[in-house]
């Protein structure tokens, strides 16, 4: 049996189908803080299979300790967490609390129940501004500028130390890219509460009328439009690399990392007109200031997991924006219909 921490969210939505379509038993834990219990309701309608639901925090150790005595579990996928790069510079101290002291919990329930895997969301933003692109697992990490990446880059390096001090640890660090798309059924996708931070679900939230227009930040970055550039990645993709780095993890010990990306970089504007391509919606937009604290461009190198994992994503841009598309058009409101 798997814990899926965090299995209500975006990817962890996206992951339950895949888990429950490759026969896993999951027993998923979410405090519902970023999500709805509707997405789980209709990724068990979607597969015709059941998981467990167990509303809760990561950071309640007896409520882990009875999970972990309670059900017969042999890995973790740990999604939950903050994510809001903006909040985390408001609230620092929240994120810490969440993602870092979370994240402690976690592994010492599972230390104290003897369960020794786990995958782990962690993300790009490590690398910081990266020295060389595309970016390889063994560039150097850098200090975040903001508390959302420091948790990250915190958590990966308790983790390390983990190993270290503990051979039968196995952890695998999967460090995403940009997270899209949605379920080609429009039945799960992302449903960012209030103003979304990120692109894609912006542009989607202004194609249905939610939003007047896109802001895009800065058009005087060294990039072949000068917008920003990014390696986005769809999520079933990403979610079918995690069920390969457990497949990985299963009969090894240590801690590995593995870069999720498409290796291809994309603009905002080729962004905006590959949406506009998928839904036949014009997508109006302003050019504004940079954002702060963001990079010029960021894409993988995923050749590591390619050969380790055997993993490749499947998706194109297209598919990323039809299925983006699908599911907003669908779903107006996301889970609040
Ligand atoms: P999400 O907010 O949709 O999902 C996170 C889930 O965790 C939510 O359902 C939330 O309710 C839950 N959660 C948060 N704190 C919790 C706690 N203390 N106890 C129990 N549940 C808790 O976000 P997502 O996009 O699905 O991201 C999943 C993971 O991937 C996160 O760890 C995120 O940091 C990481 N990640 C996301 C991106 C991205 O762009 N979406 C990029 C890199 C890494
Ligand atoms: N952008 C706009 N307008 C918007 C939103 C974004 O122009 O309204 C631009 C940004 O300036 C950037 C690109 O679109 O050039 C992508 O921005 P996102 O906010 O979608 O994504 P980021 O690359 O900034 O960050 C994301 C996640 C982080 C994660 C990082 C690396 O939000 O959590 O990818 O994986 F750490």
């Amino acid at each position: 049996m798997i814990l899926l921490t965090g299995g209500a969210g975006y990817i962890g939505s996206h992951m339950l189908c895949e888990l429950l379509e490759a026969n896993h038993d999951v027993i998923i834990l979410d405090n519902l803080s970023n999500s709805s219990v509707e997405a789980v309701k209709r990724v068990e309608s979607l597969t015709n299979k059941h998981c467990t639901f167990i509303e809760g925090d990561i950071r309640d150790r007896q409520l882990l300790d009875d999970i972990f005595s309670q059900h017969s579990i042999d890995s973790v996928l740990h999604f939950a967490g903050l994510k809001a790069v903006g909040e985390s510079a408001e609230k620092p101290l929240m994120y810490f609390e969440n993602n870092i002291t979370g994240s402690l919990v976690l592994l010492e329930a599972m230390k104290a129940a003897n369960v020794k895997k786990i995958v782990f969301s962690s993300s790009a933003t490590v690398y910081g501004d990266p020295e060389q692109l595309p970016i390889t697992e063994d560039c150097p990490t850098s200090m975040p500028t903001n508390p959302y990446g420091y948790t990250k880059l915190a958590v990966e390096q308790m983790m390390m130390q983990l190993v270290q001090s503990d051979p039968a640890w196995s952890v695998a660090a999967l460090r995403y890219f940009n997270p899209v798309g949605a379920h080609s059924s429009g039945m799960i996708g992302e449903d960012p509460q209030g103003v979304p931070n990120n692109l894609l679900p912006y542009i989607a939230q202004v194609s249905v009328g939610r939003r007047d227009k896109l802001s895009v930040y800065g058009n005087d970055y060294d990039t072949h439009d000068g917008t920003g550039v990014r390696d986005y990645i769809h999520v079933v993709d990403l979610a079918k690399g995690h069920l390969r780095a457990l497949d990985y993890i299963a009969d090894k010990t240590g801690y590995f990392v593995w870069n999720l990306g498409t290796g291809n970089g994309f603009s905002v504007l080729d962004m905006v007109k590959a949406f506009e391509n998928a839904s036949g919606k014009k997508i109006p937009y302003q050019v504004v200031d940079r954002r702060e604290g963001d990079i010029a461009a960021c894409f993988a190198d995923p050749k590591k997991a390619a050969v380790e994992l055997g993993w490749t994503t499947q998706k194109n841009i297209d598919d990323m924006m039809e299925d983006t598309w699908r599911w907003q058009s669908q779903n107006p409101q996301g889970y609040g219909n």
